[in-house]
């Protein structure tokens, strides 16, 4: 038996410490946070995508009162990208979030694991690592590739 360690190195950034391109991203992303429409959680999200015709795309979590009708910010944005600027492809991703009091939550928040799927196609797509920028209120995570936060990745049949 071998065994392997998959390491995964994340980027613990202020405010500061990012590009203007990258700010630029993480405002879009908590922006989003305010078309969100999230009635049952109250729980809002917003990702922002900066595609290679120089166009940012965002989206927000939509909630359906039949809770699995819903989708997740990352899913509306990936999807709209798709649709709307279906010859571009995804350079770098934002994601921000606010809490039910409608403060952005301090720590960052993570995709879920069916959105990290819906993401890497589009990474898979572009050919080259898509960077992810996980925005808390103080902190942002900065993580190299959508398949970083899935390293045991499903993507062929
Ligand atoms: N949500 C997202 O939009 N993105 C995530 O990465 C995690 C969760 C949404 C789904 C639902 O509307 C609310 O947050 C609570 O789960």
């Amino acid at each position: 038996m071998n065994k392997r360690d998959i390491i995964i190195p994340v980027d613990e950034l202020t405010e500061e410490e990012l590009t203007a391109a990258e700010r630029e991203l993480v405002e879009a992303a908590r922006k989003a946070t305010q078309t969100s429409y999230a009635p049952y959680s109250r729980f809002h999200v917003g990702a922002a995508i900066r595609l290679s015709d120089g166009a940012v795309v965002s989206g927000s979590n939509q909630e359906n009162v039949a809770f699995p009708s819903g989708i997740c910010a990352e899913r509306t944005a990936c999807y709209y990208a798709g649709a709307s600027h279906p010859d571009a492809t995804f350079e770098m991703i934002a994601i921000a979030a606010r809490d039910s009091k409608g403060e952005p939550t301090a720590e960052p928040i993570a995709p879920c694991g069916a959105c990290r799927q819906a993401l890497l196609e589009y990474e898979l797509r572009a050919d080259h690592d898509v960077p992810l920028l996980l925005a808390g209120r103080d902190t942002i995570l900065r993580l190299p590739s959508v398949r970083s936060t899935l390293p045991v990745t499903f993507t062929e049949f």
